[in-house]
């Protein structure tokens, strides 16, 4: 099992509809219940920004300091985490220019938001992601990317690299600039780049592959099998030089179509991430709605054990609404296994009956009005 990394404290201030709040965890799991628009997705996202990003709503600054607020928002944590006891800071403050978020460990003011992976990973679930399947590619490509950033913090940076080399680009294409030299630099940075992050999907395709196999028979959700398409389809057993050598040559030749079209048709901002549910041999895309949440939350519950696995820490995750829409039976089932991968989850319902199963496993709370009671 791996090691508990667990929140003790949580404190918010001017963040969404709290004027502060603050909460004593005693590690086990958090159950939030109230009713609709009482807060509890909201504490649920201040424990998001203790990752990197923006959180799990991912939502511009300003809609997250409390209306009427003077200043910005504050989050404060005290955590059991993967390098011991930590105190972390995160918000934003209005009355200077900076726009990007703040960041203090243990007092001192972090290089960059990468710096919370070192204590603790993130995990979430919410009713945003019910779409996941049947929407565009560009919410699934993100979803990937989550997930390989959770285990792979560089590949942040290589998305956005791979982007802005490619901004360049069509850049020079649109201003009709073809000078050979220039464009081949660009382009070759844009094919080592690329290829990196399509390796990475690709890694964590395998990997969680192999987990679902593992433990197909003992999980109560049906099994996802995954796999990457629309960039270098079925190639990625081959050398990367020799897909680095090609792509940057289908960049190069294809340049005339691309500044024709306004932008790069082929890269890994084109990959899509394609999930058919396994005992059903049928595509997520079309399978019902309650089959669909199956499979997902069989998939994030998948991708925490992963995280455990690899960093033998488990990692804290946020499960908005997850018990809505199942009966008794799997619930019970859902809260055994969620409890079975070590870590601390945080879960929310507006009704509290629906988390009886969890008995001592939880601490109970009760949100009203942007405040919490235990
Ligand atoms: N920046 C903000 N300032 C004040 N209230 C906000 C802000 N952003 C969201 N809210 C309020 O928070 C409430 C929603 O809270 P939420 O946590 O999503 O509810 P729920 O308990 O149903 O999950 C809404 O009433 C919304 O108006
Ligand atoms: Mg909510």
């Amino acid at each position: 099992m791996p090691h508990k990394v667990a929140l003790s404290r949580l404190k918010l201030t001017d963040f969404r509809n709290y004027v502060s709040a603050s909460l004593a965890l005693d590690g086990r799991h958090v159950v939030l219940t109230g009713d609709n628009g009482a807060g509890k997705t909201n504490l649920m996202e201040a424990v998001s920004f203790l990752s990197p990003g923006r959180g799990m709503r991912r939502a511009a600054y300003g809609d997250i300091t409390r209306v009427g607020a003077a200043g910005g928002f504050s989050i404060f944590a005290e955590l059991d985490g993967m390098e011991g006891d930590v105190e972390i800071g995160t918000g934003i403050d209005t009355s200077d220019e900076a726009t990007a978020r703040r960041l203090r460990i243990n007092g001192t003011t972090a290089r960059t938001v990468d710096e919370l992976t070192d204590h603790l990973r993130v995990l979430w679930l919410t009713p945003a992601m019910d779409g996941l399947f049947t929407g565009g590619s560009s919410d699934r490509r993100r979803f990937l990317d989550r997930l390989v950033l959770s285990l792979d913090p560089e590949h942040g940076r290589r998305a956005s690299d791979f982007e802005r080399a490619m901004r360049s680009r069509n850049k020079l294409l649109d201003e009709s600039r073809f000078d050979p030299s220039w464009l081949s630099g660009i382009e070759e940075q844009m094919a080592s780049l690329g290829i990196a992050m399509a390796l990475a999907r690709q890694e964590m395709l395998g990997l969680l592959t192999r987990l679902i196999e593992e433990s197909r028979e003992t999980s109560p959700f049906p099994s996802a099998s995954l796999q990457l398409s629309g960039f270098m389809d079925g190639q990625f057993s081959r050398p990367s030089v020799d897909l680095e050598d090609e792509y940057a040559a289908t960049l190069a030749a294809n340049r005339y179509r691309d500044s024709g079209a306004g932008r790069t048709l082929e890269g890994p901002h084109r990959a899509d991430l394609i999930v058919h549910h396994r005992e059903k041999q049928m595509e997520a895309a079309r399978c019902s709605t309650g089959e669909q949440k199956a499979l997902l939350v069989g998939l994030v519950l998948a991708h925490a054990r992963l995280v455990g696995n690899l960093t033998d820490h488990a990692p804290i995750l946020l499960l908005d609404e997850i018990a809505a829409h199942l009966d008794e039976g799997r619930r019970a089932a859902l809260f055994d296994l969620i409890d079975g991968l070590g870590g601390q989850a945080f879960m929310t319902g507006t009704d509290q009956q629906m988390f009886a199963a969890l008995g001592e496993r939880a601490q109970f709370f009760t949100v009203a009005d942007g405040r919490v009671f235990e």
